[in-house]
C-alpha cells in the first residue's frame, strides 16, 4: 500500500437512522482499507439514486447492520492508494488514476471526501468525461447494459469493437427485437434507450411523461409513448400486430408495470428493476413469457470499461438532470424523490469537479 499525507477526517453525509430518510452532514475518520482490494479514493463528484434511503430498512438482508450509512453509491474519483501485490487486483490502478464506479449497496457510499471501492467494481474514466459526467454514469449504465445484454435478449456483440463480422450478425439478430421501456427520460432509461438503439434493436418503444419526448428521439428512441396523454395499454391496443414488443425493460412498477404486461407478445420476454414482474401482471391474464425476471445490478467494474469504450468513441453519453454543490445535498434528494428528473443528479464533493 502507498501512502500519501491525508487528512485525519472527511467530511461526509451519514443517514443517522435507517428507519427515515433524514440526511446529515458531518465529519467523520477516514475510511481504512483492510481487504487487499480495497482502494481509497478521493471523491470529486458522486450520484444518489432514486429510493436508496429506504433500501437499508426495505432490504436489511442486502445492508448489512454494520454499514456506515454514508448515501450515494456512485463515485468518480482520484486513486489515493491500492494495493501493490501482484496477487491483488487492485494493483491494476495506481495512485492519481481517474477512476469511477458503482459501489456495492452493502458497502459505505460516496457521499464523502474519501471511499473505499473494491478494484472489481472500477474501471477508469474515458477521456474526455468530467468528474460530474463521470459521476452520473456507473449505476444508470450498469443497469441498462445488464438489463440488456445480460438478463435480457439483445446480443451484446453488436455493440462491440473488434469482430465488426460478429457485429453484423448481432445487429441483424436484435433488428428483429422490439424494446419497449418506461421511465425512459431517467437514470437508467437514458441508457436503455441509447444501448438499445445503438445494439440495432428492431424499435425503442420510449414511455415517458410530458416535455421529455425530444431528449428520447435523441437518445436513439424510434417510437415515444407519453404515458401522461395515453397509457400502455391503449397505445398498444391501437395496433396490437405493429406495436407489441419482444422485450420490456420496465423501472417503474405499479399501474406502467401493469400496461408492460399489455405490450410484451406473448412468448417475449420482460426484465424489471423496480418490482417483479408478477406484481404487476393484471388478474386472468393468461399471457406466458420466455423469460420475466427482476434483477438487481451487479458493479462490475468490467461491464462498466466496456461501457467506457463506447463513451470514449462517442457513441453514447450521460444525461445530467442537474448539479448541486455538497452543502445543497437536501434540494438534490428532493429533486432525485420527486420522481422526474431527466437524466442524473449529481453532487460535487470535492473543489475540482
Ligand atoms: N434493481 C436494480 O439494480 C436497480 C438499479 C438502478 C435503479 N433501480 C431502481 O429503478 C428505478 C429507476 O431508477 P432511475 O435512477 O432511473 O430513476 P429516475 O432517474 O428517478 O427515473 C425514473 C423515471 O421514471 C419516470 N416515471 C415516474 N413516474 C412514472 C409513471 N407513473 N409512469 C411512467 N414513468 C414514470 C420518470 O419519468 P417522467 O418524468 O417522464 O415521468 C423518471 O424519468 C428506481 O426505483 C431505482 O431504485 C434499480
Amino acid at each position: 500500500m502507498s501512502t500519501t499525507t491525508l487528512p485525519p477526517t472527511m467530511k461526509t453525509l451519514l443517514q443517522p437512522s435507517r428507519q427515515k430518510t433524514e440526511l446529515i452532514s458531518t465529519t467523520a475518520p477516514l475510511p481504512v482499507p483492510t481487504h487487499p482490494d480495497d482502494v481509497l479514493v478521493r471523491v470529486h463528484a458522486t450520484a444518489p439514486c432514486a429510493g436508496e434511503l429506504l433500501w437499508a430498512r426495505d432490504f436489511p438482508d442486502t445492508i448489512p447492520a454494520d454499514k456506515e450509512p454514508v448515501p450515494c453509491q456512485d463515485m468518480a474519483g482520484t486513486v489515493v492508494s491500492a494495493s501493490s501485490s501482484s496477487s491483488s487486483s487492485s494493483s491494476r490502478f495506481a495512485p492519481g488514476d481517474r477512476v469511477y464506479c458503482r459501489i456495492d449497496a452493502s458497502r459505505p457510499g460516496a457521499a464523502c471526501d474519501y471511499a473505499l471501492p473494491r478494484a472489481s467494481s472500477l474501471a477508469r474514466i474515458p477521456q474526455g468525461l468530467g468528474w460530474v459526467e463521470a459521476a452520473a454514469t456507473p449505476l444508470s449504465a450498469l443497469t441498462a447494459w445488464q438489463a440488456l445484454f445480460v438478463q435480457g435478449t439483445l446480443d451484446v456483440a453488436a455493440v462491440k469493437a473488434g469482430d465488426e463480422v460478429a457485429a453484423v450478425a448481432a445487429r441483424e439478430k436484435n433488428g428483429r427485437v422490439r424494446v419497449l421501456v418506461t421511465g425512459a427520460a431517467g437514470g437508467v432509461g437514458s441508457w436503455v434507450v441509447q444501448l438499445a438503439a445503438l445494439a440495432g434493436a428492431g424499435a425503442v418503444v420510449a414511455v415517458c411523461g410530458r416535455g421529455k419526448d425530444e431528449g428520447v428521439w435523441a437518445l436513439g428512441a424510434t417510437e415515444v409513448v407519453d404515458y401522461t396523454q395515453t397509457s400502455i395499454e391503449e397505445w398498444v391496443a391501437a395496433d396490437p400486430g405493429a406495436r407489441e414488443v419482444d422485450l420490456v425493460v420496465d423501472m417503474v412498477g405499479g399501474r406502467t408495470l401493469a400496461g408492460c404486461w399489455a405490450a410484451v407478445r406473448e412468448g417475449g420476454a420482460m426484465v424489471t428493476i423496480n418490482t417483479p414482474p408478477q406484481y404487476g401482471k393484471p388478474e386472468g391474464m393468461t399471457k406466458k413469457l420466455s423469460k420475466e425476471l427482476f434483477f438487481i445490478v451487479e458493479p462490475l467494474g468490467s461491464n462498466l470499461a466496456e461501457i467506457g469504450e463506447l463513451i470514449e468513441a462517442g457513441r453514447v453519453r450521460p444525461t445530467v438532470d442537474s448539479v448541486w454543490e455538497f452543502a445543497d445535498f437536501k434540494k438534490a434528494f428532493e429533486r432525485l424523490e420527486s420522481g422526474h428528473a431527466k437524466g442524473k443528479i449529481v453532487i460535487k464533493v470535492s473543489d475540482e469537479a
